[in-house]
């Protein structure tokens, strides 16, 4: 069906050579122009990208007229009518450089005012004003590129679950609160005075209950909103693909992503990802990396001196083994050149930051000793040994950490990640996915005096009879990392209403809790609950991740500042007595 006489026969991006000599019809907007003596060379671009538009000949003829003010300006939308022509100077930077359009009618569709900064694919504007003006900073080619990606990413990943028998099932925005761990977003009701919904931290609940339900694979692209600490990974509403399965142990869940990250990174980035990805234990994870999110493209495990320190001469050392603590080290290769006496104070300081009370080090020399205020303690045979326990030579640097074994793991696992970026030791274009599994069941939080889930309370543990101390209880929670970012969590889940009343009770919910808040989840897990298990992906990192960006804003349409604000709709709001009124809220005074 033809349409009206402005609207466009091509898109911009997609004339070529094929086209020169077709009369065609643009529609976009004014990127750049410029005046060579009565003759316009336009840049106009579209989504699909960006061609030259040349206005020579009366004005008159084109339809505008410079005396009425009509010049075109930077953002203007136009409406050309022109003929492709191939270029005398192609421009070889442009894919639609080898041709140029040159118009015989130009409309203005759309005026602009002066844009208060340039749309241009890299923007040195800052990003207040970027987000002030998001609609602008979209327009700009580099994010809309961003966009189309991310479209393009989750597109394949929906085919991927479809292709696997998964149902796409929509859980509710107004719901009850869901513990994830952070506040709840509350939104009051003005039909029930004094009662409130929550917005879900994420379709947890929903989607076990599917389950119970008999809706065996189940996902969404789910919305979740979480009133917690901004951080460049963090946003207070982001998007999971979320999903469940029953009848599933944890190998199950895994094959299950691992043939649907292969099929997407296929379909959205054309990148070949391996059949199967590693697994480690939290506890392995740890012991290597000091840390749950192992960034894997680069060695440097940290490693358990304790044996080797008990009898080393060094009183700190010493002593932090016989006060059932431990020494613990990493070797960084070359390190006794690269870093300098003044790069030691740095990284020292760096560990007290991250609370340890020191951070001894040591470059060994040719005959045991060497550099560092500890290598007199590592002359001859002890040293030989210590050099053979961190599997260093000549020219490294060892780094000690000594104390309790959290705090090891903490100091060492935070130096070796930052050594590896200063070093850049990470090998580039490396997508080192891995599963970290037998996570613990439960946090201790001092503040409160009492056990907090380390995932969530309806992840099932590795002993169905909860025996033991809960401090060393191992869940079956799972985590995804990839290159050292945590991408997704989940867990087999409690089938069973008896476990899930006990990890309550573990937990510190009374029963009068239990009832108030879960008492449809411990019914529905009453009426046939099959065993279940699911796992959800943060899309918004996992699409930062593949652009190679470090904040998940640069893939998110409207993001949120850091203060959890909108700057360009100006959310969140004050709104008038009677909206208050109509929810039976009255505002505090004093806060
Ligand atoms: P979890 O709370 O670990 O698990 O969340 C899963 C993944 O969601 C992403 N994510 C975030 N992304 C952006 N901004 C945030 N504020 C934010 N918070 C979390 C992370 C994280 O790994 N219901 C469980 C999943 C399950 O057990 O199936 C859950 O939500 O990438
Ligand atoms: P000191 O004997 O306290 O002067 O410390 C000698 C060296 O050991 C200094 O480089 C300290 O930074 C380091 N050190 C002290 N305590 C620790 C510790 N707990 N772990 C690692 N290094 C430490």
């Amino acid at each position: 069906m033809a349409g009206s006489s402005w609207q466009r026969t091509h898109r911009i991006g997609a004339l070529s050579e094929a086209n020169v000599g077709e009369q065609v019809v643009l529609n976009g907007w004014v990127a750049k122009r410029r005046n060579m003596g009565g003759i316009y060379f336009l840049d106009v671009r579209d989504r699909f990208g960006l061609a030259q538009v040349v206005l020579t000949g009366s004005e008159e003829r084109l339809g505008w007229s410079m005396d009425e003010g009509a010049i075109l300006a930077p953002e203007d939308v136009l409406s050309i009518v022109g003929k492709v022509q191939k270029r005398e100077q192609p421009n070889p930077d442009l894919p639609t450089g080898q041709i140029e359009v040159i118009a015989t009618k130009v409309e203005v569709l759309s005026r602009s005012t002066l844009p208060p900064f340039e749309i241009e694919r890299d923007s040195d504007a800052n990003v207040e004003l970027r987000l002030r003006y998001r609609y602008l900073d979209l327009r700009r080619p580099d994010m809309q590129e961003k966009m189309a990606f991310r479209s393009r990413f989750i597109g394949a990943m929906r085919n991927a679950f479809l292709a696997r028998d998964f149902l796409e099932i929509e859980t509710p925005i107004l719901t009850r609160a869901t513990p994830e761990g952070a506040r709840d977003y509350l939104v009051p009701s003005r039909v029930h005075k004094d009662h409130f919904y929550a917005l879900p931290q994420s379709p947890q609940i929903f989607k076990q209950i599917l389950m119970v339900a008999g809706m065996d694979r189940y996902f969404q692209v789910a919305r979740c909103f979480r009133d917690e600490d901004l951080r460049a990974d963090r946003q207070p509403e982001f998007t999971q693909l979320d999903m469940e399965m029953s009848f599933v142990e944890e190998e199950n869940i895994f094959e299950t992503w691992e043939g649907v990250l292969v099929d997407t990174f296929r379909a959205a980035m054309g990148i070949e990802l391996p059949a199967t990805f590693p697994r480690l234990t939290w506890h392995e994870a740890m012991e290597r990396y000091g840390i749950d999110k192992p960034d894997t493209r680069f060695g440097m495990e940290l490693v358990n001196l304790s044996d080797w320190a008990s009898t080393s001469g060094f009183g700190v050392f010493e002593n932090a083994v016989a006060g059932g603590g431990r020494v613990m080290a990493i070797c960084v290769p070359g390190g006794g050149t690269s870093y300098s006496r003044g790069a030691m104070k740095n990284l020292e300081k760096r560990a007290k930051e991250s609370g340890a009370a020191g951070l001894a080090w040591w470059k060994p020399g040719e005959t045991g000793g060497g550099a560092g205020p500890v290598a007199k303690f590592f002359e001859g045979a002890v040293g030989e040994s210590l050099l053979q326990a961190v599997g260093g030579s000549q020219g490294d640097l060892v780094l000690f950490a000594a104390g309790p074994r959290a705090l090891c793991w903490r100091v060492l696992g935070e130096m070796r990640l930052a050594i590896g970026r200063e070093q850049g030791l990470a090998k580039p274009g490396a997508w080192n996915f891995l599963w970290v599994t037998h996570f613990p069941m439960f946090e201790w939080s001092e503040e409160e005096g009492r056990y907090f889930s380390a995932h969530h309370p309806f992840t099932a543990p590795q002993d169905w009879e909860l025996g033991g101390d809960p401090a060393e209880m191992a869940s079956r929670a799972y985590d995804l990392v990839l290159n050292g970012w945590e991408l997704g969590s989940g867990s087999v889940r409690i089938h069973r209403r008896d476990v899930q009343r006990r990890v309550f009770d573990l937990l510190g919910i009374t029963p009068e809790e239990q009832q108030a808040k879960f008492a449809f989840l411990l019914e529905a897990l009453s009426f046939g609950a099959p065993p279940h298990a699911g796992f959800a992906v943060g899309l918004d990192r996992l699409v930062a991740l593949c652009k190679g960006l470090d904040s998940i804003r640069d893939v998110v349409a409207f993001p949120k500042t850091l203060a959890a604000v909108d700057l360009m709709c100006q959310a969140p709001s004050t709104v008038t007595d009677q909206q208050l009124a109509d929810v039976h809220i009255q505002l505090r005074q004093d806060s």
